[in-house]
């Protein structure tokens, strides 16, 4: 297994550029499924749950060419059945994907079961009732969830509760359906927007998205195009936090601010400050930071895939801070390593209660998962002494070239390299 050692201590200063959302690129990536000719992607991260999901379609029958760095053309014509095969779709919740895609252009899907994950129990409940709503039926088979239909019709949807996943398998079908679809209580992540906006230069007809009701006037075919992946919000939360918790002064550069507004006001109130250009931020810290209270939301709350991070700040910061995060089970499985580099956090389920500490210090600790690693890498970059994290593969399903652009921030970070273990798939 690799691992990253970080000889922590150093204030990080420097520009760093943003890569593609992962969100948004295992989406895109996934909906070219629907698309009757090639589609060519730019900004696509260079992460190995995008590898995972290229692979799948490969495996499938799609051809992939790498044009440039993060540029791909993607051509699923050669996709003739609707069947995931089981060892890809288990690395991936992003899997679930492939039922809304494959629905959408097949009538059918036959895809392995999602199963629990790193944050807990994953359900799928909404996304069947989506597929239901829409006309097709659905039964699980030895572990593979199948889906089938005579026709998909539009429908009105209504989730329960928000869910990411849910509304945008949802859009997938939904893009293919007979007559409109009306999703409410829909999730409104930067990433849905993009979605919505590639789907639409693909030729369907999806108006809404980022508002809580998405209208999907369904179309019967949809063509190849050529689409820029949105920046990738968490990865520069990531950046942003790791300046303010280094005492650092760090440019993030290829970012939407508003998009981040909920990470920026927290910081500001940490206080950090936050200086927001057209499409860059710029954060640096010159007073002592304190307390703050949070609690994560669905979009335009505080995400949750922050929350780690923002944790792993107030641990440096005066006072006590209450973070509450119930949106997956699992989401303080983290904390148990961050208290062996002398944090001082209690939990209670969702809530974890944080005694600023002022500063850590550098110990061996594993990444659980991967926002779990990027809080352990925050650790090790603002600690006293050497970092050791291991299982660092998890940090590489979501931050591209993280060492390379920690390094020209100034940290002092190697990976320790073990023959055998693949890391980084090539595009
Ligand atoms: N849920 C159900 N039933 C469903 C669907 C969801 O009970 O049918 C529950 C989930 O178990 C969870 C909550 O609803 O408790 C919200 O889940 P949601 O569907 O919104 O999450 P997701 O689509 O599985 C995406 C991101 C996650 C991110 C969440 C929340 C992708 C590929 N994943 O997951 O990203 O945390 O939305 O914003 O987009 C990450 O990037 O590290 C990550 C975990």
């Amino acid at each position: 297994m690799d691992k990253f050692f970080i000889n922590g201590g150093i204030p990080l200063r420097g520009e760093v550029e943003i890569s593609g959302a992962k969100n948004a690129a295992v989406a895109i990536v996934t909906a070219t499924i629907l698309a009757e000719g090639p589609c060519i992607l730019e900004n696509v991260p260079e992460i190995s749950d995008i590898s995972i999901c290229l692979r799948m379609l490969f495996d499938m029958g799609a051809s992939i060419k790498p044009l440039k760095k993060n540029t791909i053309e993607i051509d699923t014509r050669g996709i003739k059945e609707p069947n995931v095969p089981y060892e890809l779709a288990r690395q991936m919740r992003a899997s679930s994907y492939f039922l809304g895609t494959l629905l959408g252009k097949f009538n059918k899907a036959n895809v392995p079961m999602p199963g629990g994950c790193d944050l807990g129990d994953r359900p799928i409940d909404q996304h069947l009732k989506a597929f239901r709503c829409l006309g097709a039926s659905d039964e699980i088979d030895h572990g593979v969830v199948r889906l089938s239909a005579d026709n998909l019709f539009g429908s009105q949807i209504y989730f329960d509760f928000i869910t990411v996943g849910g509304t945008i398998n949802a859009m997938f079908a939904a893009v293919k359906a007979q007559g409109l679809t009306i999703i409410e209580n829909a999730a409104k992540e930067p990433h849905i927007v993009d979605l919505a906006n590639f789907l639409n230069s693909m030729g369907a007809d999806i108006m809404g998205a980022g508002t809580d009701v998405i209208k999907i006037r369904g179309v019967s075919s949809l063509k190849g195009a050529t689409y820029t992946i949105i920046p990738d919000q968490i990865e520069a939360g990531t950046y942003m936090i790791a300046a303010a918790a280094t005492k650092g002064d760090i440019l993030v550069k290829n970012v939407i601010p508003k998009h981040l507004e909920s990470i920026t006001a927290k910081l500001r109130i940490i206080g950090a400050t936050v200086v927001e250009n057209d499409d860059s931020v710029r954060v640096f810290v010159e007073n002592q930071l304190v307390k703050a209270n949070l609690k994560t939301m669905p979009h335009p709350g505080f995400p949750t895939d922050m929350q780690p991070q923002m944790s792993t700040l107030l641990t440096l910061a005066d006072g006590t801070s209450i973070v509450t995060d119930d949106i997956f089970d699992n989401r303080f499985r983290y904390v148990a390593e961050l208290r062996r580099m002398g944090a001082d956090i209690s939990v209670d389920g969702k809530v974890a209660v944080i005694e600023g500490v002022g500063e850590l210090t550098g110990a061996p600790v594993k990444a659980t998962d991967l926002r779990a690693g990027a809080a352990l890498v925050i650790a090790g970059l603002a600690a006293n002494g050497v970092t050791e994290i291991d299982d660092i593969y998890h940090i590489e399903r979501g931050y591209e070239c993280i060492e390379e652009k920690l390094k020209q921030l100034g940290a002092d970070i190697k990976r320790k390299s073990i023959p055998g273990t693949a890391v980084r798939q090539a595009l």
